[in-house]
């Protein structure tokens, strides 16, 4: 179909091509000629055919479907149609090597890919679901491409049968990701991503993969250490150079199939390890511009090509395998315990530390070739303080302020015999700190986490004028709780019941402090009418202990007994759907009498009242039932029958305090506001103020807390389980002043403290 179709006929001159193909082809046929018409010089392939399973490099399946089309290398121009999408039988698609452009097609969904190669073209885009549903893929080639940046895709994950992803210049941006080891990829042996714009470490996933050859080279961007290699023990060519990676060179010794490793153009630094120069099938290593320290490794040049340019690293001496000068090989020892700093790699040149031609060596001072200063102070030295110092004799000051040291104080550094001054402040060092000589100045201040005296034995006296000056931090720095976690929970408990107890305490002082205090004598308690109302006044008999008459407010009421069977039977017999909570003097269950009151039935628990009580219950219960305010729960009733002590309070809808403050979460409460807090403790100071104030029989409550603190549904709050205290069954025998009542951590401290 050399001829085009001109002007308006082109519509018409399509359908009847398509028509006449359709009727004799492949059902592939109009995707195929999709393609066709979208590569710019199809007569490089010859495509003439009306059925494609006759076109050159094109192959059919036996149902007559296109699966594999290979046109690499024609010198091709134009774009990839999406059509190719619908090619649902394809199983390998090869353009490499042509001067195509466009973006690449997405072809998601096609199952039975196995191998794809857009390689050297001049594609501009890759979508990011390109990859979604590849599941058969084995090989894709995406190297050599004017992509605009893109990210390697999460969708890669599908393609889990992937052995081979080559994607060198191909404009890659962003991480490596997280997914290119054993888990996903089993199968994975060639992982080629050359010269793009990768940037940040080697992630820890690619430990123990099986990939073979890696390339990683040229990004100028890849940083952080390389010491994941040491688990890639199916490697036989790394090429990792042109990156920022720090560090030593891990031990290789597992990488015996290693053949080509090329380090060159990092930031690398430490000692060749010996595991490298051993490795038998290495043919070639390159470790040019690094900061390598040490001796010049000595790799056997009959079968390994080297290239490690003299002054390209900092290896001590030039000549292979010449050990370096005693000293240096003490310092390396040292700082191989801080991964090796580049600072010091950058600096230490040659093989003499006390070399006083500048540039000396960073933070180091000799006396007569001696090292008799180590200052390492202000470098962000990360790792450990290595016990090897003890090795440098000669040390007569050791400082290490201002670090990221961490680990503890080698006791080997007591046996520096010339030692005057140890800093190591500033660090985050633990342990206890080594019995040095008195004559040592030890300074450990800013270690948060350092004891300063050696075990639990008690600080020893220091003379005055002593040298010996373990300087300490300000603060509580000497932590020597074994159990700092236990100690945290107290520490949020105790907030926690400071914080309720607070706002309580906050409330009662606004309260009192904005009304005018009434005389503490006065017998007779003015109703508080715009709170009371509906409270009248009567005379009763109190059942305190002078038995005197007190006027106070009380409700009228009729009998106070309640049948069992009623409480029964609105409780459905005590059923568990019933109970709206426990605490301490029995379960509360949820009732509706039958004029619709709702109720609270506490029944208590057997024993919290005892019989020889059973009088004292009647009576202060009758109390309790007359005692009605604005917020205070009202008591309703009671039931005593057999072994049964049932109380009948008013219900309130929105539970108890506690469970809006501490379990609005799991119970999926909107949390307080701080308005509505405040509101409150008001109430509850008022409801607290009024127990008190009832003259002779004055109620303290001796276990406010939030779980004894309801809400109604409009969020006021009204105090409850006030008096039953006194109903426990040990009230003949002390008086109820000299017995702690209520729970730990709501008590006023030197309330707990003076009856304990
Ligand atoms: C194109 O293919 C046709 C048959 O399909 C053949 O006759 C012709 O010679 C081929 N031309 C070229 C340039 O290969
Ligand atoms: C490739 O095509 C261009 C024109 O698109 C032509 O100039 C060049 O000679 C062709 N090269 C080959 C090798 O066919
Ligand atoms: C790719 O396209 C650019 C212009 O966008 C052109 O300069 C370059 O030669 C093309 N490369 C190939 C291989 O066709
Ligand atoms: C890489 O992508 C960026 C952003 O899309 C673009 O500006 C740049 O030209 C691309 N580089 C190459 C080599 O294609
Ligand atoms: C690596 O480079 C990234 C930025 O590319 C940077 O944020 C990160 O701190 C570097 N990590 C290391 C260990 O240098
Ligand atoms: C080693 O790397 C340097 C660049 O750092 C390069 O010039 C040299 O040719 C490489 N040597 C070998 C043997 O590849
Ligand atoms: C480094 O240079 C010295 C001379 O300064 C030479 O003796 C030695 O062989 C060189 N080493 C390497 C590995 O090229
Ligand atoms: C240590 O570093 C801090 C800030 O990085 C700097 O202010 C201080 O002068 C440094 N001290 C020394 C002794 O270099
Ligand atoms: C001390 O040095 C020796 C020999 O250089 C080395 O084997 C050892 O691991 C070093 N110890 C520490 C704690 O670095
Ligand atoms: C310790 O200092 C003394 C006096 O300066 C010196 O004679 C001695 O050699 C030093 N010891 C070591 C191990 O360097
Ligand atoms: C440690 O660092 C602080 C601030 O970072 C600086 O003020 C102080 O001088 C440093 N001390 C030493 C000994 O470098
Ligand atoms: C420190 O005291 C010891 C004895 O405890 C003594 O042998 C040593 O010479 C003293 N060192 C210095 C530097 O004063």
């Amino acid at each position: 179909m050399k001829k085009r179709c001109p002007g308006i006929f082109m519509l018409l001159c399509h359908l009847s091509f398509t028509l006449s193909v359709h009727s004799q082809s492949s059902p592939d046929a109009s995707a195929m000629q999709a393609l066709r018409a979208s590569l710019g010089n199809p007569i490089n392939l010859n495509w003439s055919d009306p059925d494609p399973c006759n076109w050159n490099l094109v192959h059919c399946s036996n149902n007559h479907r296109v699966d594999k089309i290979i046109i690499n290398s024609k010198n091709l121009t134009g774009s990839l149609p999406p059509e190719l999408k619908n090619l649902y039988e394809l199983t390998i698609l090869g353009v490499s090597t042509n001067q195509l452009t466009g973006p690449i097609p997405s072809l998601a969904g096609l199952s039975l890919l196995q191998q794809l190669d857009f390689s050297h073209n001049n594609f501009s885009y890759m979508p990011p679901d390109f990859f979604t549903g590849l599941t058969s893929l084995q090989g894709i080639k995406l190297d050599y491409n004017q992509f605009s940046s893109w990210e390697i895709p999460e969708s890669l994950n599908d393609a889990s049968n992937l052995d081979s992803f080559s994607a060198t210049s191909a404009n890659i941006s962003g991480t490596i990701p997280d997914f290119f080891g054993p888990d996903t990829f089993p199968g994975l042996i060639h992982l080629h991503l050359a010269m793009n714009k990768l940037q940040g470490p080697i992630p820890s996933s690619f430990a123990k993969s099986s990939i073979q050859t890696l390339w990683l080279n040229d990004q100028h961007k890849l940083n952080g250490s390389i010491s994941v290699l040491q688990s890639m023990t199916s490697l036989t060519q790394l090429w990792l150079h042109g990156n920022l990676f720090t560090g030593p060179i891990p031990d290789l010794s597992g990488l015996d199939s290693l053949e080509d490793l090329s380090l060159r153009d990092n930031q690398l630094t430490g000692i060749v390890p010996l595991s490298l120069v051993n490795l038998p099938k290495l043919g070639k290593v390159n470790l040019t511009n690094n900061f390598l320290q040490g001796p010049t490794p000595k790799f056997d040049i009959s079968k390994v090509v080297v290239d490690m340019k003299n002054g390209s690293n900092s290896f001590c001496l030039d000549d292979p395998g010449l050990a370096c000068d005693n000293r240096i090989t003490v310092l390396l020892s040292i700082v191989e315990s801080m991964d090796y700093p580049e600072v010091f790699a950058k600096s230490w040149k040659g093989n003499d530390p006390c070399n006083n031609t500048p540039p000396p060596w960073l933070g180091i001072k000799c006396d007569k070739g001696k090292v008799t200063v180590v200052n390492y102070q202000n470098l962000s030295l990360p790792g450990t303080i290595s016990s090897n110092f003890s090795k440098l004799q000669s040390l007569e000051q050791l400082l290490l302020p201002n670090n990221s040291l961490t680990g503890t104080i080698p006791n080997e550094l007591t046996t520096l015999s010339n030692l005057t001054k140890l800093d190591v402040s500033n660090n985050n060092l633990n342990g206890s700190v080594p019995n040095f000589r008195q004559n040592v100045t030890v300074i450990t201040y800013g270690n948060p986490h350092i004891q300063t005296f050696n075990g639990s034995s008690p600080p020893p006296e220091k003379p005055p004028g002593s040298s010996t000056e373990t300087r300490t931090p300000p603060g509580p720095s000497d932590d020597r709780s074994n159990n700092p976690s236990d100690r945290k929970q107290i520490v949020v408990s105790i907030i926690a019941a400071v914080a309720v107890f607070g706002v309580l305490i906050v409330g009662l002082c606004v309260y009192f402090c904005t009304r005018k205090r009434k005389h503490s004598d006065t017998m007779i308690i003015k109703p508080h009418q715009a709170e009371n109302s509906n409270a009248i006044k009567v005379k009763v008999a109190g059942p305190s202990a002078n038995g005197g008459e007190s006027e106070m407010q009380v409700a009228e009421s009729g009998s106070m007994v309640i049948p069992i069977q009623v409480l029964r039977n609105t409780t459905d017999n005590f059923s568990e759907e019933k109970i709206l909570g426990r605490g301490g003097f029995g379960t509360v269950y949820k009732g509706e009498l039958q004029d619709g009151t709702k109720i609270a039935v506490k029944r208590m628990e057997v024993g919290v009242v005892s019989d020889k009580g059973l009088a004292e219950f009647k009576s202060e219960i009758a109390v309790l039932s007359m005692v009605r305010h604005r917020h205070l729960v009202a008591l309703l009733g009671y039931c005593l029958e057999g072994n049964e002590r049932l109380v009948v309070y008013e219900y309130m809808p929105q539970g108890t305090l506690g469970r809006h403050l501490f379990n609005w979460k799991e119970e999926q409460l909107k949390p307080l506001e701080w308005s509505t807090r405040l509101i409150i403790a008001l109430d509850v100071a008022k409801g607290v103020e009024y127990l008190h104030s009832l003259a002779h029989q004055s109620f303290i409550h001796r276990d406010l807390k939030p779980y004894n603190i309801l809400l109604g549904d409009d969020f006021r709050a009204k105090v409850a389980d006030f008096g039953l205290v006194r109903l426990a069954p040990d009230i003949g025998q002390r008086s109820i002043e000299t017995r702690v009542a209520g729970t730990f951590g709501y008590l006023a401290p030197e309330y707990a403290g003076s009856h304990i």
